[in-house]
C-alpha cells in the first residue's frame, strides 16, 4: 500500500498548518474565554481557500481531493477547533451538499458564495426533539405548489449567527415517514427566519452556535435539493462525509495536544530529570502516539474511500467514533502531563479537553456511529467493512 502524500497534499498541510499556527494561535485563548467570533480570521480562511476546499473551481473552489481537506482540518484542529468546525460545516455539510445534490442553478447562485467565504453555510437538522433521532423531524414544509411555507425550530446550529444560507430538513409528507422529508435552501434575510441567542458553551466556544426559528417562511420550490422526499437520504449521505471532516478535527485536537505534551515533557524536569525520563509519563507518550496513529489510519483511509467513489458510510462512522474518543483521551492524559499548568489556559491544554468532547457528539453521537457500523456488519453481514472492491453506493 503507498502511505505517501503527494506534493499537491503536503503542500496543503503546510499552508495549513503555517496559519494555524501563526494567525490562529495568537489569538486562540482570549476568543475562546470571550466567545468572540473570528471573523477576520474566516475571512482569511476564505480568502486561502479552506472554505471551499473540494468545491469544483468552475464554482470559485479548490478542486481538492479529500485527503488534502482531512491534512488542512487535521493542522486547524491542532490549535483552534472554533475556526475547523465552520471550515468543516461549510465543506463537507453545506459545499459538498449542494454541489453533489443540488440543480445546475442552486450550484451557479450559492456555491461561488460559500466557496470564497463571502457568506458561510448552515446545516440544519437538529431540532430540540430530533438530535440523534433525525427522521423525527417536527419542523414542516408545506407544498404550496410553487412554493413551500418552513414552519419549526432549528437547535445547535454552527455559524447559526453569521450564516446567510441555511440547508433546513423540513417534514413534508409525514405519512411517508422519512421518504416525506425534504431539505430546502433558505437565505437568512428572507422574512419569518429568526435567530435565537447563542450558545455558551463548553468547547469551542468561538464558533457561534444557535437556535433558528422559521415562522411562515417561504420559500421557492426550485430551493428543494433533489427530488421529493430526497430530504432524508441527502441529510444522511452528506453526514457520511461531514463525519470525515468531525474525524479529522478529533486527530487534530489529539495530535494538538499530543505535540504539546511532548514539548513540554523535554522542558519540565522532576526529581532532578526531564519528566519524559520517568516511566509513567514516557508510557504515556507512546501510548498517545500510537493511538494517534492509529485514528490518522482510519481518518484518512475513509477520506480516500471517498476520493475513489468507494463506499465510505462506515469507514466515515468508524474514523470518527474512534478518532473522537482518542482525542478525548489524549487530551485528558496532555493535560495530565502539565500538572497544575495544564489546568490553567496559558498551556492551551485544557481548552483542546474542552473542545474535544463535542467530537463525540456533533454530527451524530459515539452511540449514533456504533449503530451505524454495527447495522452495516449484522444487517449487511458486511464482515470487513468497508469493502475495498470499488463498491459505488455511496457517492
Ligand atoms: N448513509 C446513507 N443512507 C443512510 C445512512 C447513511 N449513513 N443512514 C441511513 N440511511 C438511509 C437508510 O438506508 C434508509 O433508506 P431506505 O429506507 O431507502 O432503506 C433511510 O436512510 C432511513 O434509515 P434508517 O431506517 O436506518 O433510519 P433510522 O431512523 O432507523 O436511523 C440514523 C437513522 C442512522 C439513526 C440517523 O437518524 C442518524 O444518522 N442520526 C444521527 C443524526 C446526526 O448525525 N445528527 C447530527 C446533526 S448535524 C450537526 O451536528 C451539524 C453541525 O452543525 C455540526
Amino acid at each position: 500500500m503507498d502511505f505517501k502524500l503527494t506534493e499537491e497534499q503536503l503542500a496543503v498541510r503546510e499552508a495549513a498548518r503555517d496559519f494555524a499556527q501563526n494567525v490562529l494561535k495568537p489569538g486562540v485563548i482570549e476568543r475562546d474565554s470571550k466567545m468572540q467570533y473570528p471573523t477576520e480570521q474566516v475571512k482569511e480562511m476564505g480568502e486561502l481557500g479552506f472554505l471551499g476546499m473540494m468545491v469544483d473551481p468552475q464554482y470559485g473552489g479548490g478542486g481538492m481531493d479529500t485527503i488534502s481537506y482531512v491534512l488542512a482540518m487535521e493542522e486547524l484542529s491542532k490549535v483552534d477547533s472554533s475556526c475547523s468546525v465552520i471550515v468543516s460545516v461549510n465543506n463537507s455539510l453545506v459545499a459538498w451538499g449542494i454541489e453533489t445534490f443540488g440543480s445546475e442553478d442552486q450550484k451557479a447562485k450559492y456555491l461561488p458564495k460559500i466557496a470564497s467565504g463571502e457568506t458561510i453555510g448552515s446545516f440544519c437538522l437538529s431540532e430540540p426533539e430530533a438530535g440523534s433521532d433525525a427522521t423525527s423531524q417536527q419542523t414542516t414544509a408545506v407544498d404550496m405548489g410553487d412554493h413551500y411555507i418552513l414552519n419549526g425550530t432549528k437547535n445547535w446550529i454552527t455559524s447559526g449567527g453569521t450564516s446567510k444560507i441555511h440547508l433546513v430538513v423540513a417534514q413534508t409528507n409525514k405519512e411517508l415517514g422519512h421518504r416525506g422529508i425534504n431539505v430546502l435552501i433558505v437565505e437568512s434575510d428572507w422574512d419569518g427566519v429568526v435567530v435565537g441567542a447563542k450558545e455558551d458553551k463548553l468547547g469551542i466556544r468561538a464558533s457561534d452556535t444557535h437556535t433558528i426559528m422559521y415562522n411562515d417562511v417561504k420559500v421557492p420550490k426550485e430551493n428543494r435539493i433533489g427530488d421529493e422526499g430526497f430530504g432524508f437520504k441527502f441529510a444522511m449521505k452528506t453526514l457520511n462525509g461531514g463525519r470525515i471532516g468531525i474525524a479529522a478535527q478529533a486527530l487534530g485536537i489529539a495530535a494538538g495536544a499530543y505535540e504539546l505534551a511532548v514539548a513540554y515533557s523535554h522542558e519540565r524536569k522532576t526529581f532532578g530529570k526531564p519528566i519524559n525520563q520517568h516511566q509513567a509519563i514516557a508510557f504515556k507518550i507512546a501510548k498517545m502516539a500510537t493511538d494517534i496513529e492509529a485514528a490518522r489510519m482510519l481518518v484518512y483511509r475513509a477520506a480516500w474511500l471517498k476520493d475513489q467513489h468507494m463506499d465510505y458510510g462506515t469507514a466515515a462512522a468508524m474514523a470518527k467514533f474512534y478518532a473522537s474518543e482518542v482525542a478525548m483521551n489524549a487530551t485528558i492524559e496532555a493535560v495530565q502531563i502539565h500538572g497544575g499548568y495544564g489546568f490553567v489556559k496559558e498551556y492551551h491544554v485544557e481548552r483542546l479537553m474542552r473542545d474535544a468532547k463535542i467530537t463525540q457528539i456533533y454530527e451524530g453521537t459515539s452511540e449514533i456511529q456504533q449503530l451505524v457500523i454495527s447495522r452495516d456488519i449484522i444487517k449487511n453481514g458486511n464482515l470487513y467493512v468497508p469493502v475495498m472492491d470499488g463498491n459505488m453506493e455511496n457517492v
